[in-house]
């Protein structure tokens, strides 16, 4: 089963540990993030990655930035305290849960303001293990949700990692292959390679090699002659951000295997936690696509594969609309082919 990819260790002056997941599989790495610019720097860089994983970095980040700060009063510390999170959140612009993780520190920070600023120190620490904590039960949630649509003997093909890796355990898409493999019944799964930065080939095949779930690795451009050669009973993916009505941003391809999977009959579920809607934008040609350095495009691992000066595109995550999304599958319950209203409805579920 998947292992713990994000901890804080120790009180208010403590650290990050990481797994640097830019050296997997090659090396099982931790690193510790001492600093705000190292966890910054982690997160940039990709050393710890996925939406999930990326909001409890920006809270745990929190912590370190404010952490050995002496502010006189809590209008100085709230100063201090916005400083941080801005910096953060430039890190990285898509994965929502990112800019969720900062605004419940901030949140927590506001409701506390009565008391004294050392003590609301500690209290966003514990908040930031309490993202932790939470995001474990609900990759459980999610998985225990969607199992029941992987039937024995089903050929799931995934996208990027949407595992334990990218969350606080579990994972959100392989949470379902996970929970239906402890129901007893055998899956196999093909993962897309997941050009340019390989975090399918690298990160999802070796995390359910290690599980002991059959897994086929293919390169991007394999899956949908994979889809109309191979058994491949449904497509399942993570995301970023979902926008209100359902479109959801997911690594860069996830978009075409939609397509692929729409041409071929094969349902395209979307696996996620309710941190990674953002009901704030009615639909997903507001969510801001990252782009990323022409080098990796250009390389890979270190190794020229192009031209010197090539013109490069580079980006990070695609949109899929949600009319190409049979379902998404949340820790409130599952969105059948998602409405504005129905994301609503299941989203707001327990907050209304
Ligand atoms: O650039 P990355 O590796 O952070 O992109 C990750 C993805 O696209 C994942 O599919 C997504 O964050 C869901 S993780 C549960």
């Amino acid at each position: 089963m998947p292992i713990a990819t994000i901890e804080w260790i120790g009180g208010i002056d403590g650290k990050i540990k990481i797994i640097d997941q830019t050296l997997l599989p090659d090396e099982l790495k931790y690193v510790f993030c001492n600093d705000l610019k190292e966890i910054y720097h982690a997160i940039k860089t990709l050393m710890v990655r996925g939406a999930p994983a990326i909001g409890i970095a920006a809270a745990m980040g929190t912590v370190l930035g404010i952490g050995k700060k002496k502010s006189k009063d809590f209008e100085e510390f709230m100063k201090d305290l916005k400083e941080t999170t801005s910096y953060l959140a430039s890190s990285r612009p898509t994965a929502v849960n990112l800019f969720w993780g900062l605004k419940r520190m901030e949140d927590t920070a506001l409701k506390n303001s009565h008391k004294p600023v050392e003590e609301i120190k500690n209290i966003l620490l514990d908040e930031a293990k309490i993202i932790l904590e939470e995001d474990k039960e609900i990759c459980r949630k999610i998985g225990e949700n969607g199992q029941s649509l992987i039937k024995k003997g089903d050929s799931v093909l995934t996208h990027c990692n949407a595992g334990g890796l990218a969350t606080g355990y579990f994972g959100t898409a392989l949470a379902l292959i996970f929970a239906a493999t402890e129901k007893g019944k055998t899956v196999h799964v093909y993962a897309d390679e997941t050009r340019p930065l390989l975090q399918g080939s690298r990160l999802t095949a070796w995390e359910l090699k290690n599980a002991g779930i059959d897994v086929t690795l293919i390169c991007d451009n394999m899956a949908a002659h994979t889809m109309r050669e191979k058994k491949v009973d449904c497509v399942i993916v993570g995301a970023d951000r979902i926008a209100a009505n359902g479109d959801a941003a997911n690594k860069i391809g996830t978009y075409g295997l939609s397509i692929a999977a729409k041409a071929h009959g094969i349902p395209f579920y979307v696996a996620a936690p309710a941190s990674t809607f953002d009901l704030s934008l009615a639909s997903g040609k507001e969510i801001p696509i990252e782009e990323r350095d022409p080098e990796e495009v250009t390389h890979i691992q270190g190794k020229r594969i192009a031209p010197e000066s090539i013109k490069v595109y580079n980006p990070a995550f695609d949109v899929t609309p949600a009319e190409n999304i049979k379902a998404i599958i949340t820790e409130n319950g599952i969105i059948n082919d998602p409405t504005t209203e129905k994301v609503r409805s299941v989203i707001l579920r327990f907050q209304e």
